[in-house]
């Protein structure tokens, strides 16, 4: 990740205080289907923001339309103080937002190095020969700083639990993000000692100093790890809470729209 000093100091004031991720007046609908009305969020540095909201709530159109996905149909995405609008999914990881998905995307027979640099390996000499051990032994710092716990780097996925596969996916996000990590249900797939791991690997990404949204449907987990959390019901944003400062009751009674 570049968190780096470097970036920090090449940053102009204004933007090195800005957020990594700012959304202004988020706005879309597919015809005549409203998913998201108005949607409003700031993701600080260092910070863990959970987006929830019942089934069809327009979570994962958010997620899509931050990665680049889906075009917005109105409103502003800014990254680290610069608007920005994203073309494609591609256009939007080259500036900088990573996505971690339920469904992992990563490819099974291969080692788990080359699952990091799928699609941007890294190569060596005149005839572009892919350089392995390179994109080996960066990989398997990345595992250690963040102490997802898999066997090797050289590991072939398939071999990996989901746990440790999601693990995979979010130091892949985390090598490549240079300050936003999204994250849409990354432990929805997995058992409650793989959650735990994964929780981990996303608490030590906060500690390094990155903005992650991550949408669940566990309510134990928003508690668990996010900072604030912000609150769709069906397209609405019904608002948006320090979770210190609300309660498992008020969250329910927010998405579900009964009062608590
Ligand atoms: N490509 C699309 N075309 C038409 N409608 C869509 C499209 N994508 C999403 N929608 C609609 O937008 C609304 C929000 O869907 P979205 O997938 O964002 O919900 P969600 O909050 O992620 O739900 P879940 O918790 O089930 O994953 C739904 O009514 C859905 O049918
Ligand atoms: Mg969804």
């Amino acid at each position: 990740m570049t968190l780096s000093p470097s970036a920090a100091e090449a940053a102009t004031p204004e933007s090195a205080s800005a957020p990594p991720l700012r959304l202004k007046g988020i706005h879309k609908n597919f015809g005549g289907v409203v998913a998201i009305k108005h949607f409003d969020l700031e993701v600080r540095a260092g910070e863990i923001v959970a987006l929830v909201g019942d089934n069809g709530a327009g979570k994962s159109t958010l997620v899509k339309i931050i990665s680049g996905l889906y075009q917005p149909s109105d409103g502003e995405i800014w990254l680290n103080g610069e608007q920005v609008s994203f073309r494609d999914a591609s256009d939007a990881r080259t500036k900088g937002v990573e996505v971690v998905y339920q469904d992992l995307a990563l490819v099974e027979d291969q080692p788990v190095y080359m699952n990091m640099f799928l699609g941007r390996e890294l190569t060596k000499g005149p005839l572009g020969i892919l350089d392995r051990k390179a994109m080996a032994t960066q990989t398997q710092e990345l595992v250690d700083t963040l102490d997802v716990r898999i066997p090797s780097a050289k590991a072939t996925l398939s071999d990996l639990s989901g746990g440790q596969r999601q693990g995979v996916a979010i130091c892949r996000a985390t090598h490549w993000a240079s300050s936003l990590v999204l994250m849409d249900e990354p432990t929805a797939a997995l058992g409650v000692a793989e959650t735990a791991k994964v929780e981990e690997v996303i608490l030590k990404l906060r500690s390094r100093g990155a903005a992650v949204l991550i949408v669940s449907h566990n309510m134990d987990q928003v508690f668990r790890i996010a900072d604030r959390v912000s609150v769709l019901r069906r397209g609405t944003q019904v608002g948006t809470k320090r979770l210190a400062e609300t309660s498992h009751n008020e969250v329910v009674a927010m998405i579900t729209g009964l009062s608590s």
